[in-house]
């Protein structure tokens, strides 16, 4: 049988086992669900329903020795060329994208995007969350990688959070009770965000539309409008990257359509054909430049899933 076939029965198994509403895809495309706008095929794509259809969706793989992979808004991405191998789940149903505000309280799904959620906090008067405004991703993943952006960070603002093992067993925790770092949580990294209490302080919504503005500015008039990643690499602890590839004399540098952005040295813009091996070379040119002029080593912020080649599933028990 060949790999296509193969998911197109996986795919037809655990449709059966959702409910209805769930989506369930096999080979399906995800380089249009990446703000990069490169990447290969999904063997398995699913968009649960709910916690339940979750829950089987993670059993399904396990009896199959599937990889899961959790895919969000799909900023901060970027996919090999070959795709990703098992399943891949977004959490992108109304159920898991919710934004109910409770006085300065948000409960926020991980699918809910951010830009709703700092819409939301501004209509309530709730300030402290207007960071999240042009952050292209969702709740969930920039909890997973405590996204943060003007100087504010995701676990700054979070009081709890829960989240999902790859049982299916569901956990809430306090944010005392979880690590969390520069650019990372851990503990999310082994287990799928579902939720988060944000909470803010008490302001008018003109006052934080005022900083939204601002923050919106900065943002125009600092960042590519261009399909990118977001920023490429981790800010090294000497020098912004950004800075430092500009130093370097590197931006407009291109490997085919993919190209160091002219406005800011930390972003990857794909000028329309981009592949992501074009990506990934790029990475490694300047990678190699800020080592061998500078002795820095720098680590890339956006995270690299997938194959570079595609996927040749051999047949077996669907
Ligand atoms: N700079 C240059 N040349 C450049 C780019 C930047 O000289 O080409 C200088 C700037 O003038 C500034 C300094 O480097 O003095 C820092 O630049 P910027 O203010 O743009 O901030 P950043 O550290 O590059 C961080 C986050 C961004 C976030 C911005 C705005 C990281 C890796 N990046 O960028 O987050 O949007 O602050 O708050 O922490 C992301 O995480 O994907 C991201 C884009």
């Amino acid at each position: 049988m060949a790999a296509t076939n193969q998911h197109a029965a996986w795919a037809e198994h655990l449709q059966a086992r959702l409910s209805k509403a769930a989506v369930v895809h096999s080979d399906h495309s995800l380089a249009k669900r990446t703000t990069l706008r490169v990447g290969g095929k999904a063997d398995l794509y699913v968009e649960p329903a709910n916690e339940l259809d979750l829950a089987e969706s993670l059993r399904f793989a396990k009896e199959r020795s599937l990889a899961i992979t959790l895919l969000g808004r799909g900023s901060n991405l970027l996919i090999r060329d070959g795709g990703i191998r098992g399943v891949v789940v977004c959490l992108a149903q109304p159920p898991f994208s919710q934004v109910i505000v409770e006085d300065i309280r948000l409960r926020c799904g991980a699918g809910a995007r951010l830009k709703t959620v700092a819409v939301e906090a501004r209509r309530a008067g709730v300030a402290g969350l207007e960071f999240l405004e042009g952050i292209p991703g969702s709740v969930g993943g920039a909890m997973r990688m405590n996204a943060g952006a003007m100087g504010s960070s995701m676990f700054e603002r979070i009081e709890s959070l829960r989240y999902m093992d790859l049982d299916g067993g569901v956990f809430e925790k306090s944010v005392t009770d979880v690590a969390s770092q520069y650019r990372s949580c851990p503990l999310l990294k082994t287990h799928i965000a579902l939720s988060a209490v944000l909470i803010g302080l008490r302001s008018s919504p003109e006052e934080i539309a005022q900083r939204m503005s601002q923050y919106s500015n900065k943002r125009w008039e600092s960042q590519p409008p261009q399909p990118s990643a977001g920023c490429i690499f981790k800010n090294p602890a000497t020098i912004p990257a950004g800075k430092l590839v500009d130093e370097l004399g590197l931006k407009g540098a291109s490997v085919g359509g993919a190209r160091v952005s002219e406005i800011h040295g930390n972003f990857i813009v794909n000028d329309g054909n981009a592949t992501s091996s074009e990506v990934l070379r790029l990475i490694q040119v300047i990678r190699e430049k800020a080592r061998t002029q500078r002795g820095i080593e720098l680590e890339t912020e956006v995270e690299i899933l997938g194959s570079d080649e595609p996927s040749s599933t051999p047949p077996g028990p669907v």
